[in-house]
C-alpha cells in the first residue's frame, strides 16, 4: 500500500458532516462494489440499476473502470501493480463519494480479493455492498462486446483477466447475480432490493 509522504498535514473536521447530508438527501451512503470478468455484465447492470434509482429519486453516481482509465488512472495498465493501483485509487474516491451521500456505483473486473477487501475496510462493512456478475468464461468469450478476448486469444492483448491473469472469485459477496441465467431487469432488481432491504433508502423516520 502507499506511504503517506506529506507530514505536515491535518485532518480538519467539517460542520456539516455525513449524516446532515443523509437527512437531506433522504438516503445512506453506500459503495456497490461491482466485481466480475471483464463481458460478465458489470457496466450493463450498473448502468441500469443507477437509472432505476434516478427514477425513484435516489442519489447514484457510477464509477466505471473504462471510464475512469481515460481521466483519473490513464498512468495505470493492467499489470498486478497497476490494478492494484488502480483499485485503491477508485476505492478512495468511491468511499468519498459514499460519505457524500451518494450510492456509489463502481464496476471494475477487480480481479484480487486482497484489493477488494482493502475497500471494504476503507468504506466499513455495513456499507459495502460487494456484488459478483457471476459468468462463465465460456459465456463472457462468447458475448466479445468489445472483441477484446478474440484478441486475449491471439496474444494480441496480453495479461488479459480470464485468459492470460487471474480472477479471484469473491468467497462471501453481498449478493451474487448469475448473468448466464438471470435477466438484466431481474438482476437490476436484486441489486435495489438489496440496498432497500439493508435500509438505505430514507433515514430513520423519513424511510420511503
Ligand atoms: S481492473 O482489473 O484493473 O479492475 P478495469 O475494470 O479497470 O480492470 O478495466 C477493465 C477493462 O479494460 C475491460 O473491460 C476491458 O475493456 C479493458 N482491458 C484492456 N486490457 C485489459 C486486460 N489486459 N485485462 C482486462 N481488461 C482489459
Amino acid at each position: 500500500m502507499k506511504e503517506q509522504k506529506a507530514t505536515n498535514v491535518v485532518w480538519h473536521d467539517h460542520k456539516v458532516e455525513m449524516v446532515e447530508r443523509e437527512h437531506l438527501l433522504k438516503q445512506k451512503g453506500v459503495v456497490l462494489w461491482f466485481t466480475g470478468l471483464s463481458g460478465s455484465g458489470k457496466s450493463t447492470i450498473a448502468n441500469e440499476v443507477s437509472y432505476k434509482l434516478h427514477k425513484m429519486g435516489k442519489l447514484s453516481y457510477i464509477l466505471d473502470g473504462d471510464n475512469i482509465r481515460h481521466g483519473l488512472n490513464k498512468d495505470l495498465g493492467f499489470s498486478p501493480e497497476d490494478r492494484k493501483e488502480n483499485i485503491r485509487r477508485i476505492s478512495e474516491v468511491a468511499s468519498l463519494f459514499a460519505d457524500a451521500g451518494f450510492i456509489t456505483i463502481t464496476a471494475f473486473i477487480s480481479p484480487y480479493r486482497v484489493d477488494r477487501d482493502f475497500c471494504r475496510g476503507l468504506v466499513g462493512e455495513e456499507r459495502f455492498i460487494e456484488i459478483y456478475t457471476k459468468a462463465s468464461l465460456d459465456t463472457c468469450e462468447k458475448r466479445d462486446p468489445k472483441g477484446m478476448y478474440k484478441k486475449a486469444r491471439a496474444g494480441i492483448i496480453k495479461e488479459f483477466t480470464g485468459i492470460s491473469a487471474p480472477y479471484e472469485e469473491p468467497l462471501k459477496p453481498e449478493l451474487v447475480i448469475d448473468t448466464d441465467k438471470e435477466s438484466i431487469e431481474d438482476s437490476t432488481d436484486k441489486a435495489i432490493n438489496k440496498i432497500k432491504e439493508l435500509g438505505f433508502f430514507g433515514y430513520d423516520s423519513d424511510e420511503t
